[in-house]
Order: C-alpha cells, then sequence, then structure tokens
C-alpha cells in the first residue's frame, strides 16, 4: 500500500479548486472561434448551430464526453452564446428530486441550454422524468399516491440538454439514445495547449515566450485546466527568483520545484507506476487490486490517472488487468524484468 495521498490537492489534478473558479471563467473563450483544439467537435457544433438558427429551432440535444479538464463546461457556454440564449448550470448530484428537476425545467425560457454536468450520475427515477422533457418538452407528474394517484401531463419550454459526462459507458441507453449530437473531447496536443498558454498569460498580463509556454504545455497532461493552473504557478516563480518574465529556463526552474517531471507525470503518477512494476512484475494487475494498493479511487484511476498515461504510451489497458510498457521502465530508470534494479 503505497501513501494516500489527497488528489484534488495536485498541481495537476484535473479538477477545479474552489478558489480557482472565479479565475478560471475569465480565461474561458467565450466564442467558437477563440476555442482552441478540439477542431472536429468544433466543426460538427458550428454546422448543427447554423442549422438550428436558420430553421428558428432550438439545438438538438448534445452530449459531451471525454477526460476531465477539457473544456466541456466551457463549450455548453459557447453553446448557448452562439445559439443567443441563456444557461441553466447544474450537476447530476445536484438534482436530487423529481422536484428539483421539475422546478429547473418549467423556469427555462424558449431555446434555453440546460448545462447537466456529471450526467452519469442522476438518478433513474429524474432520469425518467427527464425521457419525454427531452423528447417532446412535456412532463409526466403524478399528483398523490396509491389508488387515487393520477397523472397529469404539463408543458415545459423547449430546451437544449447539454450533458457533459467523463464516462458515457456508465450512461443508460435509453438517456444516451435521447441525444441528437455527441461529441468525444479528446486531450489536447502540446501545440494546442502551448496556443491556450499564450492566450491564457496575455489575458492575465503575464510575460511568456514561446519556449516558455512550449514546457508548460507539455508537461499539463494534455489538459487546460491543468496548463492554466501551472502558468499561474510558474507566474509566482518567475516574479520572485526571476524577471517576472516566463522563459523555458524560468518554466523548468519552477516544474522541478513542483516535482513535475518533463512529461507531466507528478509524484503520484511515479509511485503508482513503480507500484504496478514492485508489487506486479509490470502487470497485468487489475483495476480494484491496484486501486487498494495506491489508496485511490478506481473511478478516479480510471478517468483522471490512466488517460494521459495510456495517451503517452506508459500503460496499457488488456484484458487481463493493466500493465505497463518498456518506454514506462526506461522513463523511471527501471530494468524491465519485474526485478526493479536501477539501469
Ligand atoms: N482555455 C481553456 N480551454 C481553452 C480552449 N480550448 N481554448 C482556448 N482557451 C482555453
Amino acid at each position: 500500500m503505497i501513501e494516500d495521498m489527497d488528489f484534488e490537492n495536485r498541481i495537476v489534478s484535473p479538477s477545479f479548486t474552489s478558489v480557482e473558479d472565479d479565475a478560471e471563467i475569465t480565461l474561458r473563450p467565450k466564442t467558437l472561434s477563440e476555442y482552441i483544439g478540439q477542431d472536429k467537435v468544433k466543426d460538427n457544433l458550428s454546422i448543427y448551430i447554423e442549422a438550428a438558427k436558420k430553421r428558428g429551432e432550438c439545438l438538438d440535444h448534445v452530449l459531451l464526453y471525454g477526460p476531465p479538464g477539457l473544456g466541456k463546461t466551457t463549450l455548453a457556454g459557447i453553446i448557448a452564446r452562439e445559439m443567443g440564449v441563456n444557461i441553466r448550470v447544474t450537476s447530476g448530484p445536484a438534482i436530487e428530486k423529481q422536484g428539483d428537476l421539475v422546478a429547473i425545467l418549467t423556469a427555462l425560457n424558449d431555446g434555453d441550454v440546460l448545462f447537466i454536468d456529471e450526467i452519469h450520475r442522476l438518478s433513474r427515477n429524474i432520469e425518467e422524468i427527464l425521457y419525454p422533457a427531452m423528447e417532446d418538452f412535456s412532463l409526466d407528474i403524478i399528483l398523490g399516491k396509491g389508488p387515487s394517484a393520477r397523472s397529469i401531463r404539463l408543458d415545459v419550454p423547449r430546451f437544449t440538454l447539454v450533458g457533459a459526462t467523463t464516462r458515457s459507458g456508465q450512461l443508460t441507453a435509453p438517456l444516451r439514445d435521447r441525444f441528437g449530437v455527441l461529441l468525444r473531447l479528446d486531450l489536447y496536443t502540446p501545440e494546442q495547449l502551448g496556443q491556450i498558454v499564450t492566450r491564457s498569460a496575455g489575458i492575465l498580463g503575464i510575460q511568456i515566450d514561446r519556449d516558455g509556454a512550449l514546457e508548460i504545455a507539455s508537461r499539463a497532461r494534455g489538459t487546460p485546466r491543468i496548463a492554466n493552473r501551472l502558468l499561474k504557478r510558474v507566474r509566482d516563480i518567475a516574479e520572485i527568483q526571476f524577471d517576472g518574465r516566463i522563459t523555458e529556463t524560468v518554466a523548468r526552474e519552477a516544474l522541478k520545484r513542483f516535482e513535475i517531471d518533463e512529461l507531466g507525470l507528478d509524484d503520484f503518477d511515479r509511485r503508482m507506476l513503480k507500484a504496478i512494476i514492485t508489487n506486479y512484475g509490470g502487470g497485468p494487475v487489475g483495476l480494484e487490486t491496484l486501486s487498494a494498493a495506491v489508496g485511490e479511487e478506481a473511478v478516479t484511476i480510471e478517468d483522471v490517472y490512466e488517460p494521459y498515461l495510456m495517451q503517452i504510451g506508459f500503460l496499457s489497458r488488456t484484458p487481463r488487468g493493466r500493465c505497463v510498457t518498456a518506454a514506462c521502465y526506461e522513463h523511471l530508470g527501471l530494468a524491465p524484468t519485474g526485478q526493479q534494479q536501477l539501469i
């Protein structure tokens, strides 16, 4: 068992921290043209938005899925803005009772966007209210209990549901089938993240050169939220220990201090990968076993840590479990024998 670690406090955590929310909002692009990367998603969305506007209809329901921190909430805001409507933001776990959802739906204006984050966490009885609302903008409400119970049908304004999830596989089939548009967000390339870092630095008044931006970008695990967080922390070091400008040297120095290596791995990633090597001979090891060994929830390992480790080719998912790759052994300075000798 390796030591427990508060993953929300990692500098490379893709989750929001509460103090970060406001700053994050100022950095969010407001239009599709300002939004960097996810080209396929942008191309498709711009066509669907233009077509819906031309017909004077609201946009079909949209499901956004992919790892955390890639801009699903941002895209929902952009969809509303481009459609010229308001957005109401909520999340699966926040809608506890059927009445909560009824209140939200009846308060919408015609054409509004309803954004439900973590939509896979909606409970079944809430989903059942949502089906007729998504399909024909009506609600079936049961009044009373037992033999005297009766059902009434209530119309709600036409709306676009934008659902976001890190786990599209956990959505029930009837819910997934009711989305007309399914869009997968992928991790960003270092070049795209470099553009995002440069844009954010401009908004925040931070001086940074191209190599400084690329250095931060290449250690941000393909995730804009992490890139923007690193940018702010590197700025602190640049201002206190250097002349305020972020260059490649300054970025390297700062990231070394944060113990984030050239590939963006932090102490937790390295310990998890080493645990697979030392305890399980490099794998295969089942997700639940690994979860117990590293003291982290299986869903967090799957949604947060693994996508990036797989993208850089350090980890593979096989039917028998997780395996580390030769490239991973090499990066960690270990011999691929399962004997953990230093090469
Ligand atoms: N900030 C966060 N995500 C972004 C994106 N995709 N494009 C531009 N700025 C961003």
